[in-house]
């Protein structure tokens, strides 16, 4: 058997104290000589390592780096982002999980990258991916149920996303139905759900995730979103792990993605989801290719349609796929 740097992360960090150069060397078959190298090797990669006489190794401390290895050590997922692909640079997740998709790539797919040249934002806009700061994700789905439900999955995971932010740092976070995610009523999160349809059934469905995480200021920002956008990091005022908050939303995806299949409706998050609407009870305008109009966002359907209250009390449905949603007196 060989030794498994990932696995080795992996164990020492979801073990609470110390690891064994015995018990390594007899979960991989390998002699202690193998175990040390590996461990050496992780240290020269900025892990922070602790060896311990008739204790073993403790994790004291990872680098704070998006890598292939810092997200599967740090999964704490079943079946969700266990095929996990990370790039330093690719056009864009959303493209490149489709690919995957084609050759096959199982359900519960994550592809994670630190940049994009081309990562694409809703309505045919661009979104602009530098490195460092930001995390772009791609979630490939390949569900049974029909074509028309899959919209909900945007608001699915704006919900997972807003849970995992919260309980990474404790503070409020907003949806903006359907798409987005704020603090103090700036945007720090797109998402961009695409899919495949066969006739009558879903091929696979693709779910773009990008969040602002460790931009320190707003010139960070490019210049078109720069007004209403903000990054965690920025309202937080403490530097993000990536990789971890990543991890903390798969967690949550999965989750909130195995309540929604139950039903195929969003019943079981909608009293969770509704805490989080921004929307909830303020002036909207909704922007419906038919015409726009302005009214009072009331809540969500359990099929994700926003209920909207116009001036002369009518009521309309707005479904997620079709329209954007403005605040009357700015973005949220
Ligand atoms: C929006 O316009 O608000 C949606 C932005 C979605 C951006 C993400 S980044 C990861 C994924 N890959 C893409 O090309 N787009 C989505």
């Amino acid at each position: 058997m060989k030794i498994d740097k990932n696995e080795v992360l992996s164990l020492l960090r979801k073990s609470d104290g110390y690891i064994s150069g015995q018990e390594l060397c007899d979960k991989f078959q390998v002699s202690r000589t193998a175990v040390w190298k590996v461990i050496n090797q992780l240290k020269e990669e900025g892990y922070e390592l602790e060896a311990v006489q008739n204790r073993g190794y403790r994790l004291l401390q990872s680098p704070n780096v998006l890598s292939q290895k810092e997200l599967t050590s740090r999964m704490n997922t079943k079946w969700l982002a266990q095929s996990l692909y990370y790039y330093d640079t690719i056009g864009s997740t959303n493209i490149e999980a489709k690919r995957l998709a084609e050759e096959g790539a199982p359900h519960g797919t994550l592809v994670v990258a630190d940049a994009q040249t081309a990562g694409r934002g809703r309505r045919g806009r661009s979104w602009v991916s530098p490195a460092g700061s930001s995390v772009y994700f791609t979630v490939l789905l390949k569900p049974q149920f029909q074509p028309e439900k899959a919209s909900m999955l945007t608001l699915v995971i704006a919900h997972s996303v807003a849970l995992a932010v919260e309980r990474y740092t404790g503070m409020d976070v907003g949806i903006k139905w359907p798409n987005d995610l704020v603090i103090d009523g700036q945007k720090i999160c797109g998402i961009l759900t695409e899919m495949n349809v066969e006739t009558d059934y879903i091929q696979h469905v693709v779910i773009g995730v990008g969040i602002n995480i460790n931009q320190q200021t707003k010139e960070e920002f490019a210049e078109e979103i720069r007004e209403n956008a903000i990054s965690i990091r920025m309202a937080y005022g403490k530097e993000i792990n990536r990789a971890e908050l990543t991890a903390y939303i798969m967690e949550q995806f999965e989750k909130d993605y195995e309540i929604f299949v139950k039903t195929e409706n969003l019943s079981g998050l909608l009293e969770s989801y509704s805490t989080h609407l921004v929307n909830l009870d303020k002036q909207v305008k909704v922007l419906d290719p038919h015409g726009e109009y302005t009214g009072i966002a009331r809540g969500i359907e359990e099929n994700g349609e926003l209920i909207v209250e116009k001036e002369d009390h009518t009521i309309e449905h707005v479904y997620a796929g079709e329209v954007s949603v403005r605040g009357i007196y700015g973005y949220t």
